[in-house]
């Protein structure tokens, strides 16, 4: 019998403040219009976090939806996994702050630093300790507030982020359903450092001094995004034995709706199978997948069965696909 990891319940965390591309313009005072950042990019606006707020206090309002959808207290929970690359500090973790603030007291909690690819790491490496029998119950969350780490005078990476925070219970199972196999098929993770410059934050908390601030070749970056994208999810579809016709829901990461739709096509899905936040809550980072996933659960698209693709790429390069069943 096979142990999986099951997705027990998802839930997602925006700040209440809303900033539209029009206010970029008006309120901020940067030289952007609403139809260029449409038209490249299909977002329309984005939450801020307010003074106060952090990657745990809205990671662990995350996670409490999460856990209250799937049942769970946090005395059940066992590993805390947070992909996130704006934490509260260097250290504590977030996760561990996350622990504290949800009643946890038992298993590991660590942090993992995969950029924009985060959760995907974060779900490989729970699907791991979960198979391998080192955990029962675990929190996956992605939390980010790249409104602290984007350049405000940099039109063209300032205008593509937002803050918020998403996050997965995953249960370990016995992986059959009626429909089959259960829970996280398998996960694809890559990374290429020799492609570090093109996406990256310079300096802050790291050893190597600097503002701190995002940093980001979008050319190179796209260029980079369609071809290995596509490469992992047929990766991750061939290691499972599944097709392109298999797949009823992609869940990719949100940072361009042009690169969205283009793996869309290449999946042959039609568009209301392509789960799309971008628009609403722009680049999230490390949470959009799990705030993505939490939006499309809560409009009651998903049902048990389906099959999901996850796929995201980010500043490493680290770029990386998961297959799960609902
Ligand atoms: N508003 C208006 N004009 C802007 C602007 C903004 N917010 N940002 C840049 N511009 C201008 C530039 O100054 C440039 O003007 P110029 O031709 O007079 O020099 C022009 O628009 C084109 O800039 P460029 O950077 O070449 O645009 P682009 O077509 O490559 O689009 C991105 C930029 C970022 C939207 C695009 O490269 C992209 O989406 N890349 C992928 C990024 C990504 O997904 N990153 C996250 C991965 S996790």
């Amino acid at each position: 019998m096979t142990t999986r990891a099951i997705i027990a319940g998802c839930g997602g965390y925006l700040p209440e403040r809303v900033v539209t591309n029009a206010d970029l313009g008006r309120e901020c005072g940067i030289e952007t219009s609403d139809s260029w950042i449409v038209e490249r990019t299909g977002i329309r606006q984005r939450h801020i976090a307010a003074v106060g707020e952090t990657a745990s206090s809205m990671g662990a309002a995350a996670a409490h939806q999460a856990m209250e959808r799937a049942g769970i207290g946090g005395g059940e929970i066992d590993l805390v996994i947070v992909a996130t690359a704006t934490p509260d500090s260097a250290f504590p973790s977030t996760a561990a702050r996350i622990q504290a603030a949800i009643g946890a007291t038992r298993g590991a909690a660590f942090d993992i630093a995969a950029a924009c690819t985060g959760f995907v790491y974060a779900l490989g490496v729970a699907d791991a300790m979960i198979r391998a029998g080192s955990a029962r119950c675990a929190l996956v969350i992605g939390t980010e507030t790249y409104s602290r780490i984007v350049d405000w005078t940099d039109r063209g990476t300032c205008v593509l982020f937002g803050d918020g925070a998403g996050a997965v219970v995953l249960t370990a199972g016995e992986g059959r359903g009626d429909s089959g196999d259960r829970g996280i098929l398998s996960t694809h993770l890559h990374a290429d450092g020799r492609h570090a410059d093109i996406l990256h934050i310079e300096g802050g908390a790291g050893s190597t001094g600097g503002p701190g601030l995002l940093r980001m070749a979008g050319k190179e970056v796209f260029r980079h995004a369609v071809a290995k994208l596509a490469a992992v999810v047929d990766e991750a579809l061939a290691a499972n034995g599944l097709g392109h016709a298999d797949v009823r829901w992609l869940i990719p990461h949100q940072a361009n709706l042009r690169i969205i739709e283009a793996m869309g096509k290449k999946l042959g899905l039609p568009a209301e199978r392509v789960v799309v936040t971008v628009d609403r809550h722009a680049n999230t980072s490390a949470a959009s997948i799990p705030l993505a996933l939490a939006d499309a659960v809560g409009r009651g698209l998903i049902t048990k069965g389906d099959l999901i693709v996850f796929e995201a790429i980010g500043g490493g390069l680290t770029w990386g696909a998961a297959l799960a069943r609902f």
